[in-house]
């Protein structure tokens, strides 16, 4: 409530026994045992080696139903992985890396931003173009939030992932909270959603086949409309990937941005890469980003310092052990006991990394230059999780996220910070993000200095 999850989860460390300094038993609610950790060993185990002991369990499955139904988030199982198979297909490389439908947003967001040097919180427009793109890319049309601000889904969606959290969070005293905006907010949300998949489900199956070759009207929709006429399931399985989508990549974008307005050196390397790769106004293709290495670097740093993710649960669905430290025994789990994971601890762990040296900063500071000389042990850093239920948007979100950096580097050559940048804190309902927004000023180029940096224009 405090925004200090960093901190309350480090109390809870600092009371660890020195042989298992990275995991720790609390009771936050009657019969019910957590596991907190921050141990790579434990994560890899309850989400690869030991997969099938470990899952979403019914408890949570039940208590998100209303807003998730049985999509590929709230199950476990042969549900869970019809869902991935179903969904799986929309990510692969070449649809992926049709750019299309991210320059349509980010080219609308650059329209958004306003004169040079005038203040703007750039949070809440990528929370906009986020939005944005993800329904186009779901459904072929999007809610257009970015000229609409104010429209009635986004404070749906809103309002019902907050409550969602809220009942997660308070265990046996969720009947004391009220449902009304979160039951309207659920209506609003699907009788957006609800007449595309009518418009899908009027398409017969050879049309659906047809649409599959062509890149342009082709979406995530049609894609799953293949597999199932089952109305129910479209429905589940496009709100799920409309949380995943959203917030995630906003909050990221955000947190490069915060941070890179306060390292001007650091933004003017990030935007020399970019003009010497594409210049001053060429939109980039698939290849330009993934060749682009301190834009790749700055994204994986910003998902160090803030994995948009910040922790996780899984139940024990079976009696079972976590790996323990050389010579102790193995930690018993039993069924029904919830392992909460923080990425967000873990990548902040010092004695993870290597000594501070001139090639490598102090793990605390956002340094994309570390990337250069460094790949993290497997494990030990997992802002997109990993095992059988990795996410199956990565590809997506690096490449909407990088193309976004793109476009706005491109126009302005310098950003500046406006509001107290050492009182930020991370906010966290599912995801976390920066809790004062970021507000920022954007410098253009004045066109004198466009002149003097001839080789760059086209
Ligand atoms: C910076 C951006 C993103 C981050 C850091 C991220 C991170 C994650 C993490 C940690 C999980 C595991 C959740 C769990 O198992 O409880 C996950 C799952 C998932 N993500 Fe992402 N995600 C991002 C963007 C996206 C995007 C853009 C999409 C789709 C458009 C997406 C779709 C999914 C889906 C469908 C799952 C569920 C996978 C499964 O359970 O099999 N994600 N993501």
């Amino acid at each position: 409530m405090n925004h200090e999850l960093l901190n309350h989860f480090n109390n809870f460390f600092n009371g660890a026994t020195p042989e298992c300094p990275n995991c720790v038993e609390i009771q936050f609610l009657p019969r019910e045992r957590d596991i907190l950790t921050r141990d790579p060993e434990h994560v890899k185990a309850v989400l690869t080696t030991q997969f099938a002991d470990f899952g979403k369990g019914e408890e949570f499955h039940e208590l998100w139903r209303p807003f998730l139904g049985d999509s590929i988030f709230t199950t476990d199982g042969q549900l869970w992985h019809d869902s991935r198979s179903m969904i799986r297909p929309m990510f692969i490389k070449d649809r992926v890396s049709d750019l299309a439908t991210f320059e349509r947003w980010v080219s609308v967001l650059l329209t958004a931003l306003p004169p040079s040097g005038q203040t703007v919180d750039i949070m809440d427009l990528f929370y906009r173009m986020t939005l944005d793109v993800t329904t186009d890319f779901l459904l072929g049309a999007s809610v257009d939030s970015l000229r609409n601000p104010k429209g009635e889904f986004v404070e749906a969606f809103n309002d019902v992932q907050r409550i969602q959290m809220m009942l997660t969070t308070v265990g046996p005293f969720r009947s004391l909270i009220s449902r009304r905006a979160y039951n309207e907010g659920i209506r609003k949300i699907e009788q957006f959603i609800m007449p595309y998949i009518e418009q899908a489900m009027a398409l017969p199956q050879e049309e659906l086949e047809k649409l599959s070759n062509s890149d342009k009207h082709f979406t995530f929709l049609h894609s799953i409309a293949r597999y199932t006429r089952n109305r129910q399931v479209l429905r589940d399985q496009i709100i799920a990937v409309l949380l995943a989508g959203r917030d995630t990549t906003a909050a990221t974008l955000s947190w490069a941005f915060y941070e890179l307005s306060h390292y001007p050196e650091k933004y003017g390397r990030l935007r020399d890469e970019i003009l010497n790769s594409v210049g001053r106004t060429r939109t980039p293709t698939y290849e330009d980003l993934k060749n682009m290495s301190y834009l790749r670097h700055t994204l994986n740093e910003t998902l160090r310092l803030y994995p948009a993710v910040p922790f996780n649960i899984r139940s024990a669905l079976e009696d079972t052990t976590l790996p323990s430290t050389p010579g102790n025994p193995p930690i018993a789990v039993v069924k029904g006991d919830v392992v909460v994971y923080s990425t967000l601890s873990m990548h902040r762990r010092k004695d993870l990394y290597p000594p501070i040296s001139e090639k490598f900063e102090d793990p605390a500071i956002f340094s994309p230059e570390r990337w250069e000389n460094w790949t993290p042990k497997p494990w030990q850093y997992l802002p997109f999780n990993g095992g059988p239920r990795i996410c199956v948007g990565q590809n997506f979100a690096m490449t909407e996220m990088a193309y976004c950096m793109v476009r706005i580097l491109q126009k302005y050559e310098r950003i500046e910070y406006r509001g107290n940048w050492y009182a930020q804190q991370i906010e966290t309902e599912i995801v976390g993000k920066p809790k004062q927004g970021v507000k920022v000023a954007l410098y253009e180029e004045s066109a004198r200095t466009v002149g003097n940096l001839e080789p760059f224009t086209i």
